[in-house]
């Protein structure tokens, strides 16, 4: 069936069975007979409501006037609104979207932000409302607070999922709010909780992982350490994205159609949603894809317009009573919409609109809908309410969300930093250890370092880091962080020596005990990482130089260690053939430290951390999985470790320059 064509199988594990009517908790798995048809779960979230404070916000809603309370659900980008806007069109939210800094600039430091956001709440506290309502600030802080300047930034997703390590998560959280707070922001738009069926799709390193189970512990534990108990200063609230389904999309086509069943929907993208449920997360985004149920054969257009699944089934049987934003302009998606008109959006359950630009007219607009009867006040003071129970549990009504000047230490603390090497050392997967593996090297050995992103802080960040697409970027930008030469040279101890030859050309190689090969795609997010079908995988159609500086160091009497930083897996038969040695490093951030920890011994003769990644997605062996028969080269789960040799015998290699037609 074309679905199944249409996607490529990650998922190896059997998949999660939600129970009929099953009531989740934290221990409680959703086992049921695989043969029954899931079931939404019912589920408790440990933050119950409160009838005082709910009687408190119940009058507030019922002071405000139409305006104020289109105001509250409005959420505008800090490049299109001031402070006096805020203030004079009672804005709820703003945001700050990939690449927006405080006064426009990227080097802006922890007290520009903090001021930039006590301008807003000032202006928020300054309106004519009976009762203030401070504005929230919302912030895409998805691999640590990767907007500002001097913040370790962690390894992306995909690198934590292939740690198998939901407490380190919860670590990374916790600090990553702390990093947050200390600009002066509550909100973080994270985690990311796609199960993602094709690596093609260019936010397929925002998943963790194509295991439900594994997301959905991620999920548990990330909202846990980021919400804290929801008034500490060292919490922020956390958005469980982008539901339902963004990791589903036929092809991997950035918010494209999920082709899949109710059952489907269930037990492979709804997991995640009840970890984070479970755990009490009190925001939740909508996603810009849409389904298409296969099962029924019924194609309910974009998430943005599904009422069925926001309302009946978010907030309705999965119990959700916090607040849901709808993502940038996506409701320009839905049919019969524009950015700044969608009452369908509305009606089906958005409480909060990310309209970062026309805010104004959204605004204008959706007054005339009320008005008009188009939408009914109802849903207007139950979208209110749901925003103002959220200001509310984090103490937002009470007192500003400032801290004080030492906070700015969180952003690249040695904690920080430590976890951050941490991580990346767990996400590091050993594809191929072949005969001539020189791993673990030695402290004294002389290493070359060759391929564009050998002394590259940028080729490790990925999107989302200082700028939306991780571009426009260069090292003097990360003036905290470890490149792969800096790396090498400290863990390197008497009598070794590195040195670095981008394209390896006119090198005596004969000088050198080893070769580390470093890789990296170009960075990308969002729609601009997708790799458009028919294009195929492979890795070297898109960075062929790669492979010629490779093929100028293999097979020539040293070593060669190859380290790959990619968003996902690729098809790389042709690298590893090359390759004596072969990494998967994911995005690791800012602290390549964590490389070489697993690369080299230390002071003890064995290295800081062994290799204990495992794949969290399957590794393709073809360049267009979609048409193979065996598309996976290595399941998900795989793993070498310097003690295990693995297969090394010479991969087939297929250089096609597209994939077969594909029926839509
Ligand atoms: C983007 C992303 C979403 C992000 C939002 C705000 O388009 O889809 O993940 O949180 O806009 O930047």
């Amino acid at each position: 069936m074309l679905s199944k064509l249409s996607r490529l199988h990650f998922l190896s594990g059997v998949a999660l069975v939600a129970g009929l009517g099953a009531c989740a908790t934290g221990s409680q798995s959703l086992e049921a007979n695989s043969a029954a048809s899931a079931e939404w779960p019912q589920i408790a979230s440990p933050h119950s409501t409160d009838p005082e404070t709910e009687q408190r916000i119940a009058a507030i809603v019922s002071g405000m006037s139409l305006r104020q309370k289109i105001g509250q659900m409005t959420q505008a980008d800090i490049r299109s609104v001031t402070p006096e806007q805020v203030r004079e069109h009672y804005l709820g939210s703003v945001l700050n979207g990939g690449g927006a800094w405080p006064g426009g600039n990227k080097r802006s430091t922890a007290g520009d932000w903090v001021a930039l956001s006590r301008s807003f709440y000032d202006a928020s506290m300054s309106t004519d409302m009976p009762v203030k309502v401070p504005i929230i600030w919302g912030t895409d802080a998805v691999h640590g607070h990767n907007n500002v300047f001097g913040a370790t930034q962690f390894p992306h997703n995909i690198g934590l999922g292939a740690a198998h390590d939901p407490e380190l998560v919860g670590r990374i959280a916790h600090l990553t709010a702390k990093q947050v707070r200390a600009t002066g922001i509550t909100w973080v738009f994270a985690p990311t909780l796609a199960v993602v069926q094709n690596p093609r799709w260019g936010r397929t390193y925002e998943g963790y992982s194509s295991d439900p189970e594994l997301v959905r512990s991620y999920a548990k534990s990330f909202v846990t350490s980021m919400q804290g108990d929801l008034v500490g200063p060292d919490t922020t609230i956390a958005s469980a994205k982008h539901f339902i389904g963004d990791g589903g999309t036929w092809l991997g086509k950035d918010q494209g159609e999920t082709r899949a069943s109710r059952d489907e929907l269930i037990r492979t993208h709804a997991p995640g949603y009840f970890g984070a449920l479970e755990t009490g997360v009190q925001n939740v985004m909508i996603s810009y894809s849409g389904w298409t149920d296969t099962g029924a054969g019924v194609a309910h257009g974009k998430m943005h317009g599904n009422r069925e699944l926001i309302t009946d089934v978010l907030k309705g049987k999965l119990g959700f009573d916090g607040f849901v934003v709808s993502d940038w302009n996506a409701i320009e998606q839905v049919d019969g919409c524009t950015r700044t008109h969608c009452p369908q959006a509305i009606n089906a359950g958005i409480d909060m609109v990310m309209v970062p630009d026309d805010w104004k007219k959204f605004i204008d607009e959706t007054v005339a809908d009320v008005e008009a009867g188009t939408i009914p006040m109802s849903r207007i003071d139950d979208a209110v309410t749901r925003i103002l129970r959220v200001k509310f549990r984090i103490g937002l009504m009470e007192h500003a969300p400032f801290l004080d000047a030492s906070a700015e230490q969180d952003l690249a603390s040695d904690l920080v930093r430590a976890t951050a090497r941490e991580a990346v050392a767990k996400s590091l997967v050993l594809l191929k250890n072949g005969p001539a593996s020189p791993l673990p090297l030695q402290r004294d050995a002389k290493i070359l370092l060759v391929g564009e992103a050998a002394d590259k802080v940028t080729a490790q960040m990925g999107g989302w880091s200082l700028t939306w697409q991780g571009d426009e970027t260069d090292d003097s930008d990360y003036p905290i962080a470890d490149d792969m030469l800096s790396a090498v040279t400290k863990a390197l101890g008497d009598g070794g020596s590195v040195d670095v030859s981008k394209d390896a050309r006119g090198v005596d190689l004969s000088r050198y005990d080893a070769v580390i090969m470093v890789m990296a795609e170009a960075p990308y997010a969002e729609m601009k990482g997708d790799i458009v079908y028919p294009a195929t995988l492979r890795h070297t159609s898109r960075y062929p130089d790669q492979l010629d500086t490779l093929a100028r160091v293999y097979g020539k009497g040293v070593p060669v260690v190859s380290v790959l930083f990619s968003g996902r897996p690729v098809y790389a038969n042709d690298l590893m053939n090359l390759s004596d040695a072969f990494i998967a490093a994911w995005l690791p951030g800012t602290e390549a430290r964590g490389i070489t920890d697993v690369l080299f011994e230390g002071t003890s003769g064995r290295p800081r951390r062994a290799f204990t990644g495992r794949l969290p997605f399957a590794w393709p062996g073809v360049p267009c999985p979609e048409t193979a028969n065996q598309p996976e080269l290595f399941s998900r789960g795989f793993g070498l470790d310097t003690t295990k040799r693995g297969d090394s015998r010479p991969l087939p290699i297929d250089n096609r320059l597209s994939c077969p037609a594909l029926a839509d």
